[in-house]
């Protein structure tokens, strides 16, 4: 069985022909990063129209690289929440359009089960049940997954998300979008505890959420002092630079672990995914490997190619397939996060 799967839920246009084996056919991500770069973030309307101009090229392309014809698919599938209003309408638009044509089922993707499916993907095992942990650009949440259609929410930002943090620091430190990977490059040569930065809820141990907001404004007094907005004047030291951005990365990335492990311990559940962008982090893969390691938790970080957004998670739809989880026409886009799932 095929299935066409749909990605439109932010800044990159991805389709992906799946089996019911979980094969990847043929994926394709046309990543919009060029089109924000400018503005140091995703720019909501110029994402839509990105879009726009680009899902049916890129359903085309993915077609010819899967060796697949339209009358080749069993179901298509789309993510429709949680995202960008008019970025995930682009996307249910050519999904419906194309189950109509075809007569064949529609399935609807909730994008965070997807980044935590990705780990799913490339385990060849079953990952379910396990604490899932999705750290992107737009969402910072730790979800109990008791299988992969059930979640529920155990704790989540309460302001920025870790991607969105390391964005905007980026900015501040004159680096490129997006941050994270620029963060990364720049605290290769730096010292990690050059800066004493703040690890917001790290010693609550009652509490599962995150808080990015404070740290990252910590980052600004330290590099401006307080009041001050333009930092395109800044003239930094690259020295200064190396150090903040490995300050803030190792603050970032020992709320993450940290919180992902309370999660397992206070659950009890002794599988641990990571799927989002900031999963591709290299020290975060590190840390989070070093630390689960004697504590008898089986920890998945999904691969770097499926950790940024990418249709072949979409997978996750043949889970809702075999459950007869059929969509009708008049299926929506869902834009915030769900609390429980199912
Ligand atoms: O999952 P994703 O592609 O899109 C959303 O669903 O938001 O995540 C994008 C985010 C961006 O904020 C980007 O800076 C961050 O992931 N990111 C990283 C790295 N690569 C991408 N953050 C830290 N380290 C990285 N290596
Ligand atoms: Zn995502």
């Amino acid at each position: 069985m095929n299935i066409l799967a749909i990605e439109s839920t932010c800044d990159e246009t991805a389709a992906a022909v799946v089996t019911d084996r979980l094969e990847v056919l043929g994926s394709v991500v046309a990543s919009q990063d060029e089109l924000h770069r400018r503005f140091g973030g995703v720019v909501p309307e110029i994402a839509s129209r990105a879009h726009m101009e680009r899902i049916l090229p890129v359903i085309d392309e993915t077609l010819r690289r899967a060796g697949v014809s339209l009358g080749d698919l069993d179901a298509v599938a789309v993510a429709n929440t949680p995202g960008l209003a008019g970025s995930l309408l682009v996307g249910l638009a050519a999904a419906k359009a194309i189950a109509v044509a075809l007569d064949i089922p529609l399935l609807a993707v909730n994008h965070l089960q997807a980044h935590i499916y990705a780990c799913r993907i490339a385990a060849d095992e079953d990952v379910f049940p396990c604490i899932g942990l999705i750290i992107s650009g737009g969402h910072t949440s730790l979800y109990r997954c008791r299988d992969p259609l059930d979640f529920e929410l155990l704790g989540a930002t309460i302001d920025d998300a870790a991607g969105e943090a390391f964005d905007k620091v980026a900015a501040m430190l004159g680096l490129p979008y997006p941050g994270g990977p620029s963060i990364q490059r720049a605290a290769e040569s730096g010292n990690a505890h050059a800066y004493p930065l703040p690890r917001p809820f790290l010693q609550d141990r009652e509490n599962l959420d995150f808080s990015f907001s404070g740290l990252k404004t910590a980052v600004r007094y330290l590099l401006v002092g307080p009041g001050r907005q333009d930092f395109s004047q800044l003239q930094l030291d690259p020295q200064r630079v190396a150090d903040m951005a490995a300050s803030f990365q190792e603050a970032v990335v020992d709320c993450l672990v940290g919180k992902a492990l309370l999660a397992v311990e206070r659950t009890g559940v002794d599988k641990l995914c990571v799927g989002g962008g900031v999963a591709a982090n290299a020290r975060f893969r590190r840390r989070l490997e070093d630390e689960s390691a004697g504590r008898g938790v089986r920890v998945h970080i999904a691969p770097l190619k499926l950790c940024t957004d990418n249709a072949v998670m979409g997978a996750i739809a043949i889970e809702r397939y075999q459950a007869g989880m059929f969509e009708d026409l008049d299926l929506d886009v869902y834009p915030g996060v769900v609390r429980r799932t199912g």
